[in-house]
């Protein structure tokens, strides 16, 4: 099918390309059971997915207390994991995607390895007690970095642990979608996130630290949206690629068609970088509450940025929030209810994470086979 190298992790041999894991639902089940069923790397992103799970969603309103909704989020994870292995018919591999900055990220783990997901990827923050939380579970640990900097940190702590990373996917602040891994707005396009620039002085931390230059497998994520490009990224030294956004809007997409139809459609200026309220950039469309948000955030922050207030769906997703901590600097607003109004498609209300690049079909619905052909070079006539 592919003249691209095939992506070996942790001894299971992929297709090259990873689908990225999306909170708050939209890369459940469907989605990443139906890569992993093209022999691909699904990811199942672990954050609150009860709202794929009506019966939880009662359950929760019933008794609103946290540990009730922790709870439910976690039989939640437990079902999609179990769904998406059942779909995937043994092929590919089904990764579960943590936030190192949600509060629950040692249980979201736990259920992971419970639950037999084939990887854990972890990013926003450094993973670096993952080793300890998976210590004689056979399951592949995969890190989220953007710089050179962070991959040899987290290299140095994981090799006194003795384990090392099975992958390690490299993603471009300036190009992915939803949070991204970098302290300011105006450090996006710093050249210490070029991807060659990566994988070179990643190869030079491997020399130094002993450690093979094929050993571990560097994946890079943002922007890439057409078979040249992974061309590109594997020249680069690549040895796959990950995709968010062309993923997403899938048919296989967990999400609400009216949530593929606001990323397929957006034009480049409608997409927007703001802080969001784990203090990190993040990047979404343009929609209406996000317009209203940012027209007003000067003043959110002035009027109730440094006070303190309950969170307002009672879970505490995340370990520090701007919202609830009275943070001036971070964003001011409910991350889940924002996110979760999205994945039901409720454009008014709803925050869409999006990528920053045009997409391979366009604004084109097309099904996860056909976007991994067209990223393969499958579909290019012989000729070209
Ligand atoms: C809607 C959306 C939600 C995302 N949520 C997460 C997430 O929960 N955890 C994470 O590590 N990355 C998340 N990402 C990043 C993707 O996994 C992926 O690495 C990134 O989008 C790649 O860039 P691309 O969209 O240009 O392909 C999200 C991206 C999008 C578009």
């Amino acid at each position: 099918m592919t003249t691209l190298p095939m992506l070996t992790i942790r001894g299971r041999t992929l297709l090259p390309i990873v689908q990225g894991g999306m909170g708050v639902g939209v890369s459940a089940h469907r989605l990443a059971g139906a890569v992993a069923k093209e022999g691909a790397l699904g990811t199942i992103a672990s954050i609150d997915l009860r709202h794929h799970h009506p019966d939880l969603l009662e359950r929760c309103k019933a008794d609103s207390a946290r540990a009730t909704l922790e709870v439910a989020n976690q039989e939640a994870l437990a079902r999609e994991i179990g769904a998406a292995k059942r779909l995937s018919e043994g092929r590919g591999m089904i990764a579960v995607n943590v936030m190192r900055a949600v509060s629950s990220y040692a249980d979201s783990v736990r259920t992971a390895c419970e639950s037999g997901a084939d990887a854990i990827v972890m990013g926003a923050g450094l993973p670096l007690d993952l080793p300890d939380l998976t210590e004689g579970v056979d399951i592949a640990l995969i890190p989220i970095l953007s710089d050179s900097r962070g991959i040899a940190l987290v290299l140095k702590k994981w090799l006194k642990k003795n384990r090392l990373p099975d992958a390690i996917v490299i993603e471009h602040p300036a190009h992915a979608g939803g949070h991204l891994g970098v302290a300011h707005l105006a450090d996006m396009q710093d050249a210490r996130f070029d991807f060659a620039r990566v994988i070179a002085e990643t190869m030079q931390t491997f020399d130094t630290l002993g450690i093979e230059r094929t050993r571990i497998p560097l994946i890079v994520a943002g922007g890439v949206n057409s078979h040249e490009a992974v061309r590109a990224c594997f020249a680069a030294g690549a040895a796959g690629v990950q995709l968010g956004t062309p993923f997403a809007v899938t048919e296989e997409g967990d999400a609400h068609p009216n949530f593929k139809r606001i990323l397929a459609e957006a034009a480049p200026e409608d997409i927007v970088d703001f802080v969001s309220v784990t203090g990190l950039p993040a990047r979404a469309v343009k929609t209406p509450w996000l317009m209203r948000y940012l027209k007003n955030e000067e003043r959110i922050r002035t009027k109730i940025g440094a006070r303190k207030q309950n969170c307002p769906t009672g879970l505490d997703c995340l370990a520090v929030c701007g919202l609830r901590d009275g943070i001036e600097k971070f964003g001011h607003f409910c991350i889940d209810t924002r996110l979760s109004a999205a994945l039901r498609g409720d454009v008014a209300n709803g925050l869409f994470f999006r990528g920053r690049e045009a997409l391979p079909f366009g604004s084109a619905i097309r099904s996860v086979r056909e976007l991994l052909d067209l990223l393969l070079g499958a579909t290019r006539p012989a000729a070209a």
